[in-house]
Formats: C-alpha cells, structure tokens, sequence
C-alpha cells in the first residue's frame, strides 16, 4: 500500500521467510554454522528450538539454499502426517515416485533410492521437518527408525528436526527416549537483543531499496522493541504498521507516536477489552476468562 511512497521495490516487513531477507544476527549466525557443520559432520539428529516468529523457518531455507548442492532435501512442512504419508512425502521431495503403499514397502524403496543414487554421489540426503512439536508419537518413532539407514560407513539419511519451545519437552517424553539420545546437535534460537532490533529494520529497509531516506527515531526503536520483545515475526508486524502510518502521514520519518499507532491497530480492541477487565469488577477472573477465549499473547505471536 505505501511502496509507491517509499519507493520500495516490495514490501520489507512481508512475513515470508525470504532468505534474501537473512539478517546475520550472532544467534542466527551460530544456529546456521551448527547445522551445517553438523551436516557435513554425518550426524543422524539435529535439533532447533524456537518461540513463534524468532527466525527458524528461515534459517531452514538458507540453509537450503547455502547447501543446496551438497544436498538432496526433503522439507516436510505438515507434520500431521500419518507414518505412510511421511514416507510418502519424503520420496516426492526427492523426485522419487512412490511405487508402493505400505510402510514396509516405502522404506525398502527409500533406502534403495539412498544406497544407490545418494551415496555414491557424495551428497547428503537431509529430511527438515517444520513445526515438528506436531508430529505424533508414532510419526517421531517412525523418524527414529529412519536414521538406521546406514551403509557400514555413514548414515544415509539426517534429519533436522525444528520446532517450537514444546518439541524440547515432547522429546523429553520417555516413549521418546532412544530418539532424544540420538540428537547430537542441538540449537536453541532467542529473540533479538535490543541493541540488534534497530540493525534488523535498518537491515530489511536496504534489502527493499527504497528510493527515499527513512529513518525510525530512537524513540520508534525503543516502542518497537516494547512490543515485540525481539521477536523478528512481531518486528515486521509492526514496522508494516508504522511505515503505513508514516505514509498516511506524509513522512519518511518514523516516530514513537507512529508506532504507537501502529501499535494500537494490531492490538487496540484486544487492549482496551483487557483494561477494561483489569479495572472493572471482573477482576482478575474476567481476565483469565480473556486469556482463556483467545488470549493477547496468542494473538500478538500467532
Ligand atoms: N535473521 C532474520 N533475518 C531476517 N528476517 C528474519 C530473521 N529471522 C526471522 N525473520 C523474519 O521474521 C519472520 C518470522 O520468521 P520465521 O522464520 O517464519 O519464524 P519461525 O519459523 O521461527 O516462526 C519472517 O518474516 C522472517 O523473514
Ligand atoms: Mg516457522
């Protein structure tokens, strides 16, 4: 709606994990350089924790597209998938069609399509599953069962297994217990730090070359970080907001007042519902009641 006024070739705080968009934060940095070195180290396992919106999705596809030569990649991103689905997928992804419908026969194919195409290549065949907090019980035993595949050498197959702060916990299932022994490598990605938010903005402003000079003032900076605690996905939410206010206002410059606005158009209803529960008689049960329905920070990190 305001690119024309900026002069932005698209919009900077679009909330699609676009790799162009990749701010080498210290975190982001480290997780990446794990993953890949464990990557090229054969390891069987290798997790990423994060809360909703810090970045994890689009380390997975840097990471694709940094080693995409190196690699054969499977990106499940549904994890509601039954045991046959998954195998199903994983075979698609790497442009093998399933011939056949049970388990049994899907693996005996996969590890044929491993043997005989990726480990003579000298590649790496790597399955990335999203969200993976969702995957069942069943589904996490089936993926145990795939990091058998081995020749006498090496593991024929790894798996990136990323997820939100409950894949942890849900690992730490005893029912899951041979599978959280194997993960080797484990990442747990945090937020931005304060000082790192003004570098990120400044960051995803340049990757959409605007043709005007923009500046968000301290004072935008500080609400900003306020508000999204950090966290890249709320970052983008709100910048979007501000630049929007900025237009309507007819100004490059960003300020506190415009992100307060823009702030006000993401969670206004919500906030003046929960000050009304606060000071009114319902008191601190008409505010569980409010959290219950569908909470604030649901709707700030969903
Ligand atoms: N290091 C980063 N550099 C640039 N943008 C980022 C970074 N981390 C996250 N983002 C942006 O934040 C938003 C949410 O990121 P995403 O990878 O979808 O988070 P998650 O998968 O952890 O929920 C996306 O728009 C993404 O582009
Ligand atoms: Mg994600």
């Amino acid at each position: 709606m305001y690119e024309a006024f900026y002069g932005f070739k698209e919009n900077p705080f679009s909330l699609t994990p676009d790799p162009k968009y990749f701010f080498f934060r210290k975190d982001h940095e480290e997780a990446l350089s794990h993953i890949i070195f464990a990557i090229k180290q054969g390891e069987g396992f290798i997790l990423l924790v994060g809360g909703v919106g810090t970045g994890k999705t689009t380390i997975s596809r840097v990471l694709i597209e940094r080693l995409g030569n190196f690699l054969y990649t499977s990106l499940i991103l549904n994890p509601f998938l039954t045991e046959t689905e998954l195998l199903s997928s994983i075979l698609w992804d790497f442009n093998v069609i399933p011939s056949g419908t049970t388990k049994k026969e899907l693996i005996d194919q996969l590890n044929k399509f491993l043997l005989n195409e990726v480990a003579p290549s000298g590649k790496r065949a790597l399955v990335i599953i999203d969200e993976a907090q969702n995957l069942s019980l069943e589904v996490m035993e089936q993926i145990r069962l795939l990091s058998n595949l081995e020749t006498d050498k090496e593991k024929l197959l790894q798996i990136l297994l990323i997820g939100q702060e409950e894949l942890a916990k849900k690992l730490s299932n005893p029912l899951l217990r041979q599978l959280n022994g194997r993960i080797s490598t484990r990442y747990f990605l945090s937020p931005l730090r304060k000082k790192e938010v003004k570098e990120y903005i400044e960051h995803r402003i340049r990757i959409a070359e605007p043709r005007v000079k923009i500046k968000f003032t301290k004072g935008a900076i500080k609400e900003i970080y306020k508000f999204s605690k950090g966290i890249p996905r709320l970052i983008n939410m709100i910048c979007d907001r501000a630049l929007l206010a900025g237009f309507v206002k007819g100004s490059t410059t960003i300020e506190k007042s415009m992100v307060k606005k823009a702030k006000r158009s993401l969670v206004g209803e919500k906030e003046k519902k929960f000050e009304k529960i606060v000071s009114g008689k319902k008191g601190i049960k008409g505010l569980l009641s409010l959290f219950k329905r569908k909470s604030i920070i649901d709707f700030k990190i969903s």
